[in-house]
């Protein structure tokens, strides 16, 4: 399938009703261009659908690249997901149907959602937990993640949530960069039937953390822990008040850190707002899934990745839909998971990453042609490019050509949706593997090195050239690295996605990866330098050169160039790689693991002594051409890495 192909969805579209919206009946174009004309206005006619208590003085203070959206008003991010729903016919209405990895489910409609937050933020400041106060949140996939986030949004306290999937340096890391007071976890997490011991991972990291007053603990798996003397019970902070005034919180204060790996060693806090940041939550979900009250959504991310934050918590409980979180994984205990799920409870739209959609591929058709998937009229991808194969499968085996599909382009930085399809606006042919257009009010340019748009069907850099709502704020502590590192490469109000792309001629948008040093691991993004570091604090290790190769299943495989430490050039390579992988799965978390170690005696490096790692791709990838070493301090270093990579090559093979 080439890029032009596309399918069209007459029809298919029609099945999706549209949603009474104060876009309703108009054309993306129309819609584009109203955004264009006066774009402060039009996102001030999107910011009217959330709840304030007290409107803005200014829509956009503009102090590139510090811009604050809709100062002077105040709001609560709680208030907007919950309170507004009680008195009204949603009270009773399933917010979120949980599902366990072992088939169990548990409901919890809007009112019991709303009364565990306000118990559980009661809680928090009976602990003294105040506005402004950093929690860091390490809980598997259990709705009370999602009450945790919800109730420290109710007080003013801005939530770090850490993947369960990381390990302990990843966590102090986050609890000391954000100085949090209390941390919230579980006794144990379960993962592939397997117990996750989260609360010895807190227990570890505690004596390095001084800012901790207190670790809560939810009981999950109830195996055997620890108590120590910082250490309370989720069930005992919650024998408290059922209700708690939510806290008036100014638009432009933080709602939430997410850190996120960039290209150094250290991953960066994204700091979101809290006005902006869901108005454009509001807005996207509205035009890219046009959310109805009939639909039970089921985004399948972990709430410790961005989408969870954007798309399992704020929008849709702002809109008021059912939707599914699901614990585990799409293949426990048995290959089909998702399929099951939807069936059991009538998902109406299913938002996956193409890595799920992948191993899926793998284990046959047989498997979803045994459910009934009826149900789905919508079907979405984020993450990374979805192949054009895959994704007619998504379309022909699960969506049974009834299904548009939206292929969203976002990243943890821009808050929310900024490239896909809009079935709540217009229905226009879609193409495999394409994002399709940028939203309303976005402005994404293809642009070359210096800056200037390329010609249509030419690669280039994704920036994004006006500010939007839904935009980080700045990096937590490190406001320098903020403008340096997403508007400094081309003027100080072009935002730099890190991304290439390419507009095709009929103007749809093709992503095409990272232009950067960021490598995406199963849908993950990890930076080479923090891996780096990760196996260079190996006893065994001096140096360390990461890259990867496109994988089928992952998308990408990580790839390790490592040099010993001289006193460790007796042990043997494979007992090494042993060491190192589980060295790398502990320090790191297990969606590291190297897919590939090889040891040499030199990394290539320029003369100024920077890794040429764009070589070493060049040899994973077996591509027949190096490129320019005319930069490369030491021709026999390439040699060397040409040669460990094809013996162990062969060997494997
Ligand atoms: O490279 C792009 C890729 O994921 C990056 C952002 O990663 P993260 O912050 O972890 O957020 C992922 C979930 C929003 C982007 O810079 N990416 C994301 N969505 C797509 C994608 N690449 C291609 N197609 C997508 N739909």
């Amino acid at each position: 399938m080439t890029n032009q192909d596309s399918v069209n969805l007459s029809g298919v579209y029609e099945k999706s009703e549209k949603i009474k919206i104060s876009l309703e009946g108009k054309k993306l174009e129309k819609v584009k261009n109203q955004a264009s004309e006066n774009s402060e206005q039009f996102w001030s006619e999107q910011a009217e659908n959330i709840l304030w208590f007290k409107k803005w003085d200014k829509i956009l203070d503009s102090n590139p690249p510090f811009y604050k959206w809709f100062v002077g008003g105040t709001l609560n991010a709680s208030f907007n997901c919950l309170d507004r729903h009680i008195n009204t016919d949603l009270k009773n209405k399933a917010a979120v149907i949980w599902e366990s990895e072992t088939y169990e489910s548990r409901v919890l409609t809007y009112y019991q959602l709303y009364t565990s937050v306000n118990k559980f933020a009661n809680g928090l400041k009976n602990l003294g937990v105040k506005k402004g106060d950093c929690v860091t949140i390490y809980l598997p996939m259990v709705p009370e993640l999602m009450i945790a986030m919800l109730a420290c949004a109710r007080i003013g306290a801005i939530h770090i949530v850490v993947f369960s999937g990381f390990s302990a340096q990843a966590l102090s890391d986050r609890i000391n960069d954000s100085n949090s007071k209390v941390v919230i976890t579980a006794d144990g997490g379960l993962r592939r039937g397997k117990l996750i011991e989260l609360k010895k991972v807190v227990d570890q990291v505690i004596p390095l953390c001084p800012s901790i007053k207190h670790v809560i603990v939810l009981k999950r798996a109830s195996n055997n822990i620890k108590i120590n003397s910082k250490d309370v019970w989720w069930h005992d902070v919650i024998e408290t008040q059922p209700y708690c005034e939510p806290e008036a919180m100014e638009s432009i204060s933080p709602l939430y850190i997410l850190y996120t790996s960039g290209t150094t060693g250290k991953p960066k806090g994204v700091v979101h707002s809290s006005g902006g940041y869901l108005t454009y939550l509001y807005a996207t979900a509205k035009w890219v899934f046009n959310f109805t009250n009939k639909d039970i959504f089921f985004c399948t991310a972990d709430i410790g990745w961005v989408t969870g934050h954007s798309y399992i918590v704020y929008a849709p409980l702002m809109h008021g839909v059912t939707q599914i979180m699901y614990e585990g994984t799409p293949d426990y205990p048995q290959p089909d998971r998702y399929w099951n799920i939807v069936e059991k409870h009538g998902a109406t739209i299913l938002y996956t990453t193409p890595t799920a959609l992948r191993m899926y591929i793998k284990f046959g058709d047989r498997i979803p042609n045994n459910f009934d998937l009826s149900s789905l009229r919508l079907l979405g991808t984020v993450g990374e490019p979805i192949n054009p194969e895959v994704w007619m499968w998504y379309f022909k085996v699960i969506g049974k050509e009834n299904c548009p599909i939206v292929d969203t382009w976002w990243q943890t930085e821009t808050g929310g949706i900024m490239i896909s399809g809009c079935t709540g606006i217009d229905a226009v042919p879609m193409k495999p593997g394409s994002g399709s257009f940028s939203l309303p009010g976005i402005n994404a340019v293809v642009v070359d090195e210096s800056g200037n748009p390329v010609d249509r069907d030419k690669k280039g850099y994704l920036v994004i050239t006006r500010p939007w709502p839904g935009m980080l704020t700045t990096l937590w502590n490190d406001k320098e690295k903020y403008q340096t590192t997403y508007w400094k490469k081309f003027d100080n109000n072009i935002y730099f996605t890190g991304d290439y792309a390419l507009y095709d001629i009929d103007g749809y948008i093709w992503l095409l990866g990272r232009a950067d040093d960021v490598l995406k691991i199963s849908g993950h993004r990890l930076g080479t330098m923090e891996l780096e570091s990760a196996f260079v604090s190996h006893r065994a290790i001096a140096e360390a050169a990461v890259t990867s190769r496109p994988d089928e299943k992952k998308g990408d495989s990580i790839i390790a160039f490592l040099v010993k430490r001289t006193e460790f050039n007796t042990l043997s390579d494979q007992q090494l790689r042993i060491e190192i992988t589980s060295h790398i799965r502990d320090s790191v978390g297990p969606i590291a693991t190297p897919g590939e170690i090889y040891f040499v005696n030199k990394l290539p490096k320029t003369r100024s002594g920077k890794i040429m790692r764009r070589l070493l791709k060049s040899i994973s990838s077996g591509s027949s051409t190096i490129g320019d070493l005319s930069t490369l301090e030491d021709g026999t270093s390439i040699e060397e890495v040409r040669q460990a990579y094809s013996e162990l090559h062969e060997a494997i093979k």
